[in-house]
């Protein structure tokens, strides 16, 4: 099997520099790109990225790049690449998507078909089966994706399986959660420190605080989850553990950290328990019944992460004008805390009385989402309390 990769790490358009950013940091040169970072790696670098990237959205092996203008060239190209090196024989291989972008070729199921039938001619020469017999795919599964963008194919198997915004912890989920991995992000895009206070005033089923205190404690975002690499042969079980183990090494248990969730609905807060509590993380964060109105606090230089009903998801429009503007008001005598709101609301900022220091477009799932950025006055800690 092969030794080196090319590999891309698929990313929320927004978030490809926070998973650039987390790639190097894991150890690896990268090119950040739209919707995705390229980087190189060996088999342990795919466990390692899947178990570790908390913004990215999945690992791909690209197998393959060619021009195809024509399915004639579109075979040729995908019968050209070295599938001995990825699908041992029995493999379950669906071309699980198809994907055409300014491209003459532009009918996805035609470009899946053909994809499906030069694989297989492959394999069948690899493995020298006959021709016309039916290649058995009773072994593990490698999802084959094909991609035409202006007529270029990029051919990828996916190592990841069900998304990594699926950590395994989430038991239960409210009517507009956040995803796991663009609340990761937007932690690691604020200016939140495990050693700095964290409150999210409207927590829902608790993300924000449960990747904080992962993200705090250094513990894998993926280490409650199974991915597709673990049934490849040719990914050693024993390498998969190594990379567990070390993961368990570098987690602190013991460092202390100050994480809050309230949320007015006490349903809410429920799930939020059973979702901290499947993490492990029940102890670590405080979560409690409370509205966003009624937050007072006299620790100072914290940050505020939250994600307030959005105009059309849960309230309706007055009740978000109200809610919003009682935010400003709440949020304005804490002005050591850094602040930072998810909303689509594009009126947000006159709702909340004060422009943002700073905005931010992303998208959640489909939806357009800004998040407003408000810095908090650095001040010591022997200066000033909030109320002084
Ligand atoms: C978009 S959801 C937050 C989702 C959350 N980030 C998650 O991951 O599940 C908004 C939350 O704000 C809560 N909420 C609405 N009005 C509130 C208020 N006045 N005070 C506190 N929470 C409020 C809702 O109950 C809801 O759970």
């Amino acid at each position: 099997m092969k030794k080196t990769f090319n590999l891309v790490a698929t990313a929320a358009a927004g978030l490809e520099a926070v998973v650039g950013r987390e790639v190097r940091q894991l150890g690896y040169d990268c090119q950040v790109e739209n919707g995705k970072v390229r980087f190189q790696g060996d088999v342990k670098t795919i466990i390692e990225t899947n178990l570790w990237l908390r913004a990215a959205d999945r690992i791909k092996i690209v197998v393959g790049q060619f021009p195809a203008r024509t399915f004639e060239e579109l075979f040729q190209g995908v019968f050209g690449l070295d599938w001995d090196n990825y699908l041992p024989l029995g493999s379950a291989f669906p071309i699980s998507k198809a994907k055409c972008v300014k491209s003459k070729l532009h009918n996805e199921p035609s470009v899946q078909a053909i994809t499906k039938k030069a694989v297989v001619k492959k394999l069948q020469k690899i493995y020298h089966r006959p021709e016309g017999v039916p290649l058995m795919e009773n072994g593990p599964e490698y999802k084959i994706e094909v991609s035409l963008v202006k007529d270029h194919a990029t051919v990828m198997i996916d190592t990841t399986g069900s998304s990594l915004f699926k950590r395994g912890y989430r038991v239960e989920k409210g009517g507009a959660p956040i995803k796991e991995n663009m609340a990761a992000a937007i932690l690691m895009l604020s200016n939140w420190y495990p050693d700095k206070p964290l409150i999210d005033p409207t927590c829902g089923s608790g993300t924000f605080c449960i990747e904080a205190a992962m993200i705090g404690m250094n513990i894998a975002p993926g280490f409650n989850r199974e991915f597709a690499f673990e049934s490849w042969s040719w990914v050693s079980k024993e390498l998969v553990q190594e990379v567990r183990d070390e993961a368990e090494d570098k987690a602190d248990y013991d460092v202390d950290l100050d994480i809050s969730g309230f949320d007015i609905d006490a349903r809410m807060v429920e799930i939020a328990k059973k979702n901290a509590e499947e993490a492990g993380l029940a102890d670590v964060i405080k979560l409690k019944q409370m509205r966003l109105q009624d937050l007072k606090t006299d620790k100072i230089n914290g940050v505020i992460v939250s994600n307030p009903p959005y105009g059309e998801r849960l309230l309706d429009d007055k009740a978000i004008d109200i809610l919003y503007n009682e935010m400003g008001q709440t949020f304005a005598p804490l002005k050591t805390w850094s602040k930072f709101i998810l909303t689509s609301d594009e009126g947000f900022e006159k709702k909340y009385g004060t422009q943002a220091d700073k905005k931010r477009k992303l998208y959640n799932g489909t939806l357009k989402v800004d998040l407003y950025q408000y810095f908090g006055q650095r001040v010591k800690r022997h200066q000033v309390t909030e109320r002084g």
